[in-house]
């Protein structure tokens, strides 16, 4: 699977919020955008942008101060920038929008259904590296998931670290991580349970801007807690066991090949 590849519907099934867009892409300083429209937005303009809409479903009128220009399913147009307009759908609609980073939702005039902050959807974060750069080690990352379940365990002295994940020593803060079949080989005073371990096997360790930011994003856009532990050649997250399922998911649409569990 090619995660550039973007499928409109899916998109579409991801949100609800009508006069909401969404950002799917973007590309020589433009936004591409998805929309549900129903009922009416706001005369506005914008002075510096021409916005485009594409209508994929439904049909949308654009009101201009002298006609109206009714769209329907696969008609499109693109509003003059400067130019006073007001989408109505009284039916509903579903568009693509196509314009300037820098377009403001209502233009200068701000009504309540004014989004001030467009979110994007599947979002791929703004990193050092280009996001094809990000892709292509993304793609090449051997991923595995360990079969075994891990906690966290607050411990007095560290024990032996050749039979845990990980031992670490920061003042009074002492932490094993370790697999539930090693839990009482180490006295601990707290215990925070179920993990599981997903192992990223990163061709180039150390020089990937971006790359766990990009794990964290699209696990935090799922409502995902993350720990992340970083060795000489791989990256490690640990996830809720009962969120595995959701997290691979979206590792998945990042364009991570899951494996079966080991
Ligand atoms: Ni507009």
């Amino acid at each position: 699977m090619d995660s550039r590849k973007i499928n409109l519907a899916d998109k579409l099934g991801r949100f609800q919020e009508e006069w909401t867009p969404h950002i799917i892409a973007a590309l020589n300083g433009q936004h591409v955008k998805l929309a549900k429209l129903k009922g009416e937005l706001t005369w506005h303009s914008h002075a510096d942008e021409d916005e485009l809409f594409l209508v994929l479903d439904g049909s949308l009128t654009i009101q201009f101060r002298d006609r109206d220009v009714r769209l329907e399913k696969g008609e499109m147009f693109v509003v003059p920038r400067g130019v006073e307009h007001n989408p109505v759908a009284p039916y509903g609609a579903s568009v693509l929008l196509f314009e300037p980073q820098s377009t403001k939702h209502t233009g200068d005039v701000v009504v309540q259904r004014t989004v001030t902050r467009q979110k994007w959807i599947g979002t791929m974060p703004t990193t050092p590296l280009s996001s094809i750069d990000l892709h292509r080690v993304i793609r090449s990352t051997h991923m595995c998931i360990a079969s075994e379940r891990f906690a966290y365990l607050r411990v007095k002295r560290l024990p032996d670290p050749v039979d845990h994940l990980m031992c670490f020593s920061c003042g009074d803060d002492k932490t094993v991580v370790t697999r539930e079949s090693r839990i009482h080989d180490s006295d601990h005073s707290a215990i925070e349970a179920w993990f599981r371990l997903i192992e990223f096997r990163i061709p180039t360790p150390f020089e990937t801007p971006g790359f766990l930011a990009a794990i964290a994003s699209a696990l935090a856009g799922e409502g995902i807690n993350l720990l992340i532990i970083s060795t000489f050649p791989h990256d490690y997250v640990l996830v809720r066991d009962r969120e595995l399922k959701r997290a691979t998911a979206a590792l998945q649409s990042l364009g991570f090949q899951i494996p079966n569990p080991t």
